[in-house]
């Protein structure tokens, strides 16, 4: 996965160079910057003098001397002044700044802190997409493992509505694999102790079931479709016979073949898909030349983010790797809220499977 946010102490991070959110001085202070020169110990000081500084938005990288990472990539973040000062600019040229220079420093992988986000006020939920925006740009063009990695609870700041319209749409549909047998014994107790009652409950336990089942009518408070659902849906071809070739091949193919089939169908090139799903180029090439090859659930997943699969077609490429959509995996339920919804940017998906501690899209390496 190109693009990981990970919950951890950036100075544990064993990859090829963390990013210091560090000051103009480049002398060291609190927050990350306190905790890295602790970590790496007094010589990075020494080097760091010998810097001369570094302005805003730009990047200088030193030795990780006792990190486990072998360099430290410093870069000033803006301070907060509302936004208008040009801060959005500064902190993406954070990011790509620190970005080439890793890639100068033929780095393979790079760990960043959340930068601004602390000592210098910049909101997360406005630093966030920033942020993942400017990897995702350099991510299209170059091979690198990047970790976003986000400190101690609540670090992550997705949109409230939006984690409250997920958080609703699972606790609607979630059924763990026990909570039939609860409502079970409660059916059970309800019929030898009182039977009007018991019948009440059937009528609303039947009811719920219906809708789980047949998923008939939209669920009265989910997030308004967006246009693209007013958009005309093309004619269902009931009247048509069915390409029975075509359905014959189908039932055939397997997951590649129906994944390679989607991205010729969507007119995208095989790296823009799955550079767009966050899978990486390896684990691509071994799904294209292997027609028997399953995948992990999350890459199925990710593949039908990138091609706005519909929630059919989704279940169909999940089944081609041997998987169905289940309603006791809130994994599965939360994909289920995006795609219904037309909300395929898989860099918010994974922001609020993570703030759920649930496995991200992409490939799992
Ligand atoms: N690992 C990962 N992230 C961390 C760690 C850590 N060990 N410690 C803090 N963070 C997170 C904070 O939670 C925050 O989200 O790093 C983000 C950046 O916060 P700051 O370190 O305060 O950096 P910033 O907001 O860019 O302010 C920079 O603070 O420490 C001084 O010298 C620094 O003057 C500079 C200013």
């Amino acid at each position: 996965m190109p693009l990981q946010i990970v919950r951890n102490d950036i100075t544990k991070m064993r990859v090829d160079a963390i990013v210091n959110a560090a000051n103009r001085s480049l002398l060291g202070g609190g927050g990350v910057d306190g905790a890295i020169h602790c970590a790496a110990g007094p010589e990075l000081l020494e080097e760091c003098r010998g810097l001369g500084g570094c302005e805003t938005g730009q990047a200088k990288a030193t030795k990780g001397y006792r990190l486990p990472a072998k360099f430290v990539i410093h870069t000033v973040g803006p301070i907060w002044r509302g936004g208008d000062h040009g801060e959005p600019e500064l902190l993406a040229a954070c990011y790509r700044n620190s970005l080439n220079l890793a890639r100068k420093l033929r780095c393979e992988s790079v760990a960043f802190p959340m930068i601004s986000t602390g000592v210098y006020g910049y909101p997360k939920e406005l630093a966030l997409p920033i942020a993942t925006q400017a990897i995702t740009e350099f991510l299209m063009e170059n091979e690198m493992q990047v970790y976003l990695v986000v400190f101690g609870a609540g670090a992550l700041a997705v949109s409230m509505k939006l984690f409250h319209d997920v958080k609703q749409y699972i606790d609607q549909n979630y059924v763990d694999a026990h909570n039939d047998r609860r409502r079970e014994y409660q059916r059970e107790a309800l019929w030898h102790s009182d039977e009007e009652k018991a019948l009440e409950y059937d009528q609303m336990l039947g009811e719920s079931i219906f809708h789980d089942l047949f998923d008939s009518a939209p669920l009265a408070d989910a997030a308004p479709a967006p246009d693209s659902a007013l958009r005309p849906q093309p004619l269902m071809q009931t009247s048509i016979q069915p390409d029975w070739e075509d359905l014959l091949r189908q039932t055939d193919e397997g997951f590649s073949q129906m994944l390679l089939r989607k991205i010729d169908e969507k007119g995208m090139t095989d790296a823009q898909c799955y550079k767009k799903a966050n899978v990486d180029r390896k684990l691509f090439s071994k799904i294209r030349t292997n027609p028997a090859y399953r995948p992990g659930k999350p890459t199925v997943f990710a593949f039908a983010v990138a091609l706005e699969l519909s929630l059919d077609e989704t279940k169909e490429m999940l089944e081609k790797a041997g998987f169905a959509l289940s309603r006791s995996s809130k994994m599965d339920i939360v994909l289920e809220y995006f795609i219904k919804n037309g909300l395929y940017n898989l860099l918010e998906i994974n922001e609020v499977l993570f703030q759920f501690d649930l496995p991200l899209l992409g490939s799992v390496a």
